[in-house]
């Protein structure tokens, strides 16, 4: 019951965060929050922050590049977008992302919503799909901005950022059990209702509801033949911020009427830390984090996975670590990606929170920011104009852009 005949499951995984990030210690000063509250009460360090030529297409093809690097493109048969910051209410993201990645005609491209679950759920067809055709391969990108008003209490919860999963029969990395655990209720704890472009959110009461999933999404699992908690060596959990998943993994342990192990806690929430919540990306950021940062060799070890979307629903899953996974990793790229960011002062923070492009239907250049492989031009004709970088912007060429904008939209 709990292992497919075939396996079937991750066969490259890539991550993106933009180049520029802002410090929690700056945010606790210029709001007056002693900084412990974010480094120690919500064990986060720094957000990724989007620049105003970067957005969810961006980021997710900027992922989805990388890890096609390290399959045959040729193969791949479907895309998904999982995300909470679509830009069109028709076009589907994964389309501008195929097209920028240049994939095969012979392709289904499609845009999925469930909050930050909607990635999982994007998993978990993808596996049913590779079941069905074995031979073709699924791209499953997650890419997110988390945006909360300026001055707010989700304020330090922000982040951005993008994974892409090739999902096939010949998975280096994770191979996925059957057995899923799913839960839904109908529940209003984190919304962005169209015309706003900040979420709305009932703090509090959005992480009783979150544990309640975990809860009844790990009895169904169970009931579906899951693995028995003693038997998952190490866990993933949706991170909106990592005090989260400490919280769900002691509850997890409660219920389960067992010990929380801390082997590789720390690990799969290493990346989380500096990036910030990446909403449908978030889950899958931690695994990265959990394979490519453990000192331990997790050949063959079982990962418990939770994943949960505001609205709400939550599943519970597992795989197991392939032989070889460490050949298989993007780790030097990801160390590289998020070393070489830039610290952005609070006020340009602040100016390109403010930043929105025109919804007057007037046409618009972007200024040049992102050093990034593929940046969102402007917009002409109510269309968005998309390009691939060639060659990245020198720093103090960055560095000057990002005084602009902030200037312009001070
Ligand atoms: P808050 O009310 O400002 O914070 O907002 P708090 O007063 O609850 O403090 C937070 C923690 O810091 C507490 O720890 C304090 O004790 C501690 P806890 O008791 O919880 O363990 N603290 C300190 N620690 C050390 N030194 C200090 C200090 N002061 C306080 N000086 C909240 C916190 C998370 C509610 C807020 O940031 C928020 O609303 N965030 C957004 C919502 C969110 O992330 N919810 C999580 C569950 S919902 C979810 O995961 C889905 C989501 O990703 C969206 C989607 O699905 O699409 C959000």
């Amino acid at each position: 019951m709990i292992s497919p005949v075939t396996p079937i499951g991750i066969e490259a995984l890539s991550l993106y965060a933009p180049p520029f990030y802002l410090d929690l210690d700056d945010l606790g000063k210029a709001r007056g929050v002693d900084p412990r509250k974010y480094r120690v009460g919500l064990a986060q360090d720094e957000m990724a922050m989007c620049p105003p030529d970067e957005d969810a297409v961006t980021m997710g093809a900027a992922a989805a590049a990388a890890a096609l690097r390290q399959v045959d493109a040729s193969k791949i048969g479907v895309v998904m977008l999982a995300t909470e910051s679509g830009i069109d209410q028709s076009k589907a993201g994964a389309i501008y992302i195929h097209g920028l990645l240049d994939l095969p005609r012979a392709c289904w491209c499609f845009e999925l919503k469930q909050a930050c679950c909607s990635s999982t759920m994007g998993l978990h067809t993808a596996l049913a799909l590779v079941a069905q055709r074995p031979d073709r391969k699924v791209l499953v990108v997650a890419s997110d901005i988390a945006r909360y008003g300026l001055g707010t209490p989700g304020e330090p919860t922000q982040g951005a950022g993008a994974v892409a999963m090739v999902i096939s029969a010949e998975p280096r990395l994770v191979a996925f059990d059957t057995a899923v655990g799913s839960y839904t209720a109908d529940e209003m704890d984190f919304w962005r209702p169209n015309y706003l472009r900040e979420a709305q959110v009932d703090g509090k009461h959005s992480i009783r509801v979150y544990l309640e999933a975990l809860e009844h999404a790990w009895r169904d699992y169970r009931e579906q033949g899951g693995a028995p908690y003693a038997s998952l060596d190490r866990f993933c959990y949706h991170l909106p911020f990592n005090k989260m998943g400490q919280k769900a993994h002691q509850h997890l342990a409660r219920i389960s009427h067992g010990e929380a192990p801390q082997a590789g806690m720390a690990e799969a929430q290493a990346y989380g830390r500096r990036i910030g919540n990446t909403y449908t990306a978030s889950l899958y950021v931690g695994l990265a984090s959990l394979l490519e940062t453990d000192p331990e060799d997790l050949t063959g070890r079982r990962i418990g996975f939770f994943s949960y979307g505001s609205g709400c629903m939550g599943s519970f899953f597992s795989g197991r670590v392939m032989p070889g996974y460490r050949e298989a990793l993007d780790a030097e790229r990801h160390h590289r990606l998020l070393h070489d960011r830039h610290r952005l002062s609070i006020g340009t923070y602040e100016a390109w929170h403010r930043h929105d492009l025109p919804e007057d239907g007037s046409d618009y250049e972007t200024p040049r920011v992102s050093d990034g492989p593929f940046r969102l031009a402007g917009i002409r004709d109510h269309q968005r104009q998309y390009e691939r970088v060639e060659t990245a912007p020198a720093a103090s060429d960055l560095a000057e852009a990002e005084t602009e904008v902030a200037l312009a939209d001070a």
